[in-house]
């Protein structure tokens, strides 16, 4: 071969590698952030990385473009592994043109998206990029169009990552948005539709770019990002870390892994979490870290909605998704954020094979107006739908309150949970024993002789029959009512008896689940 040809490839080679240059490269670390080609080397096992589309250049000759041709055009595309296991990866260079999409690195993506489809790994995009470019006009809109076409087809069938590493503004935010799960980096990661700028001409407001579209508020305020991480490293490493517990695609099983913790082991300890009073709070994650694998729970969405919690755990081994209302947050009730968060989760769960252990403590929906007024019947309706379509295996755990909407909702045997276990301290009712007496004894308590005493004692005679697990569970609507401390062993002795579930929806397009 040529020597001279061999020189060409060597030498557009190495300009691929160098980007945007030492300096550009510079700038970047200055700001807390590592180069494309570091985060890949952090994000896939030591030497995996196979890289695609190394020469593609864009064909834009407007605005001066022709003379600033970089091969590669400032995306890294390919694939590697992560944990042995195959994955297709994107990372936008923000030292090429700002990172900006054109219709040649768009082109880049769709390639390993629809490689991804075609072999059935997941996902992972890594962002950080000043939008369409501008140079490109509609040919970059077109390219994001595109883009968004493939999320879309691919959603539920392989999973998507999205990890935020820099600016994400703009109509650019809607890939993201429709991946499975969004990862952002604290203070050098920002996500909006529209800038402070914008936001300051149209309606006059002040706020800056980390107030607005920042880490911490899209993890604790809108919901859009599930992880927050304190830089890139740490990002790149709790995305690994969410592979021990997804599967490859929706054909595929999650990853079993080995564990020395006992799948008999039972905790004396979980017998006194419960406070003895019911309107006491506790920690609902105190509860999970004792039953699952290794005390190791890697929470899902930990700073939005805390009155629900969602998260991974194994249980001998296997994979589940956990879903846990939290008495220590707005005593676990219900709202229209905790609803989404849960809905959403859950369908993950279903579409990737994952089974559903759901921890039930929960007074009932949030009352007020701006509940109602924000629309918590049709967000409430989200959570219920999900969990009567989930088809993996379903198993719930109340452990105290399932009153209300709320019992059917949260995994009740009638929307099809394969195994109800009840605590003894579980109640089960249509509403608090106060609230019912107030209701069906209102005019017989008022003309007691003394009113008082007789509420007492009738509040005393309802919390008797309805407060506990009993009426549930000689109805067959609770399979069997544990102890706290067996809750392990019966969880992992229910998971393996499901392994081979099979169950079948009614054959449809697709639902209509209220939105
Ligand atoms: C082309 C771009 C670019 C873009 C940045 N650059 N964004 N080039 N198209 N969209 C270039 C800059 O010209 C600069 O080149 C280099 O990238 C670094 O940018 P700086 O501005 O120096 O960086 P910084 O100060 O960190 O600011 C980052 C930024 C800013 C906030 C992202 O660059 C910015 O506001 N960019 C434009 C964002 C934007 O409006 N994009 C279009 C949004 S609309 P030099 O050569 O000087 O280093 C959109 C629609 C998507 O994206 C629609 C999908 C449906």
């Amino acid at each position: 071969m040529a020597t001279s040809r061999i020189d060409e490839v060597n030498r557009r080679r190495a300009t691929a590698l160098a980007g945007g240059g030492a300096a550009r490269t510079e700038r970047q670390h200055a700001e807390g952030k590592l180069s494309a080609r570091e985060r890949i080397d952090l994000l896939l096992d030591e030497g995996t990385f196979e890289e695609l589309d190394k020469f593609v250049r864009h064909r834009c000759s407007d605005f001066g473009m022709d003379e600033q041709v970089i091969d590669g055009d400032g995306f890294i595309t390919g694939y590697g592994c992560i944990h042995n296991r195959l994955v297709y990866v994107f990372a936008q260079d923000f030292t090429v043109f700002g990172g900006s999409l054109s219709e040649a690195n768009a082109r880049k993506i769709c390639k390993i998206m629809d490689l991804a489809l075609e072999n059935g790994a997941p996902v992972i995009g890594l962002n950080d990029s000043g939008g369409a470019r501008i140079q490109e006009g509609v040919m970059s809109l077109g390219g994001y169009a595109d883009i968004f076409l493939r999320n879309t087809l691919s959603s539920g069938v392989v999973p998507q990552i999205s990890a935020i590493l820099g600016p994400c503004a703009g109509g650019a935010v809607y890939s993201p948005a429709i991946t499975d799960f969004t990862f952002m980096v604290d203070r050098t990661s920002y996500m909006f539709v529209t800038g402070p700028d914008v936001i300051r001409t149209v309606t006059l407001e002040e706020v800056s770019k980390e107030e607005l579209g920042g880490a911490t508020t899209h993890n604790s305020k809108s919901g859009v990002a599930h992880f927050m991480a304190a830089d890139d490293a740490d990002c790149l490493r709790q995305v690994r870390r969410l592979f021990n517990y997804i599967p490859q695609n929706n054909r595929d099983n999650p990853p079993r892994r080995v564990t020395r913790d006992r799948a008999d082991r039972e905790d004396a300890r979980l017998d006194t979490i419960i406070p003895d009073q019911s309107n006491l709070p506790y920690n609902i994650k105190d509860i999970i870290l004792k039953v699952v694998d290794d005390a190791e729970f890697f929470e899902v969405h930990e700073h939005f909605a805390k009155n629900i919690v969602i998260g991974f755990a194994h249980l001998d081994g296997r994979a589940v998704g956990i879903v846990a209302n939290q008495p220590a947050h707005l005593a676990g009730c219900l709202d229209i954020n905790s609803s989404v968060k849960g809905a959403r989760f859950v369908r993950f769960c279903d579409a990737f094979n994952i089974p559903i252990v759901t921890f039930e403590d929960v007074p009932g929906f949030l009352p007020g107006t701006d509940q109602e007024f924000g629309g918590i019947i049709r967000h409430g309706a989200k959570l219920l739908y999900a969990y009567a379509e989930a088809t993996v295996p379903k198993i719930t755990v109340i452990t105290r309150k399932a009153y209300g909407g709320a019992y059917c909702v949260m995994g009740s045997k009638h929307i099809r949970t394969d195994i109800n276990f009840a605590y003894p301290t579980a109640e089960i009712a249509v509403m608090g024993a106060e609230g019912a007496v107030n209701i069906v004894y209102r005019r017989e308590i008022s003309q007691a002789a003394d009113p008082e005493t007789r509420r007492k004692e009738k509040i005393a005679e309802f919390q008797d029959r309805f407060a506990s697990p009993f009426v549930a569970a000689e109805r067959g609507f609770i399979d069997d009512i544990i102890e706290p401390r067996q809750t392990r062993p019966k969880l992992i002795k229910a998971l393996k008896m499901l392994e081979n579930k099979v169950s079948t929806m009614p054959r449809k397009k697709h639902g209509n689940i209220p939105l």
